[in-house]
């Protein structure tokens, strides 16, 4: 166990723990946009930005990213981490002045109104939805195209994606709502491809081989009901959490075999 003083009060936790880990063990709550359980931290938005007390100089981190060390002393809400919070916020507010999440967010911080000039976008580059797609289904149907300004994400060559299996983790993750998911759209893109009308969860790996039988209208379905009330989270992730199980068992499996 590491030991470590989190806004002066101690903490215990395991080796590897993140400093947004150690700090919600304390209860105390670091705003974050770009983080997901589900996920490996990225550090992308950098709104959990804490300040590490050092011997000579104080470093500022992202404590999603940052392991915990012995005898470490982390300030959570100091006047350096407030400051950079705020501008942080400011720039995204004037990026998505619409998005209720970074609305939520400056008014907290009681901005009222960002001091750069205004976007209208809804994408805050968080990259949530291109690694869920990538990471957890194992699929890539979306990434980032473009450079600098124009950076956004898309599908290649912003075309109907003949991989997307329709899953709607990006859709799930994305922290401002900018994904939205239609299912008719999905069955469109796969008639207009020539796919066969496989079951979300028949391809996401929850359920055995199945054709929908339900012209992918989900929400009037048996299976997505039972599907969804038997989980916790977004299907995907359990998902992922069958496939890890299913490959550990195959791993113990082979030990056995080998003694
Ligand atoms: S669409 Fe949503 S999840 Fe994807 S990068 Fe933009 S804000 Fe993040
Ligand atoms: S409508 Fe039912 S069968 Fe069809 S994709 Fe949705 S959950 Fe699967
Ligand atoms: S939540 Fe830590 S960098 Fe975005």
């Amino acid at each position: 166990m590491i030991t470590l003083f989190i806004d002066n009060q101690k903490v215990a936790v395991k080796e590897g723990t993140t400093l947004l880990k150690a700090s919600e063990k304390l209860g105390i709550e670091i705003p974050t946009l770009c983080y997901h359980e589900g996920l490996p931290p990225y550090g992308a938005c950098r709104l959990c930005v804490v300040e590490i007390i050092g011997e000579k100089k104080n470093r500022m981190v992202a404590a999603c990213s940052f392991l915990v060390d012995e005898g470490m002393k982390v300030l959570t809400i100091s006047d350096r981490v407030l400051k950079r919070r705020r501008m942080i916020v400011e720039f995204l507010l004037a990026r998505c002045p619409d998005i209720k999440a970074i609305r939520d967010l400056a008014d907290k911080m009681g901005i009222k109104k960002p001091r750069f000039k205004t976007k209208n976008l809804d994408c805050i580059l968080c990259g949530l939805c291109v690694r869920v797609c990538n990471e957890v289904a194992g699929i890539g149907a979306i990434g980032f195209v473009n450079r600098g300004k124009k950076l956004k994400v898309d599908t290649p060559f912003h075309l109907a994606s003949d991989v997307c299996i329709g899953c709607g983790a990006c859709s799930f993750v994305c922290p401002t709502g900018a994904i939205e998911m239609e299912l008719d759209a999905v069955k469109r893109f796969r008639e207009l491809l020539g796919i066969e009308h496989k079951c979300r969860y028949s391809l996401m790996g929850l359920v055995s081989y199945k054709v929908c039988s339900n012209n992918y209208e989900c929400w009037r379905c048996k299976v997505d009901q039972r599907i969804r009330d038997s989980l916790a989270t977004h299907p995907i992730f359990a998902a992922k959490k069958i496939k890890t199980e299913k490959v550990n068992q195959y791993f113990s499996f082979l030990k056995k075999i080998q003694e």
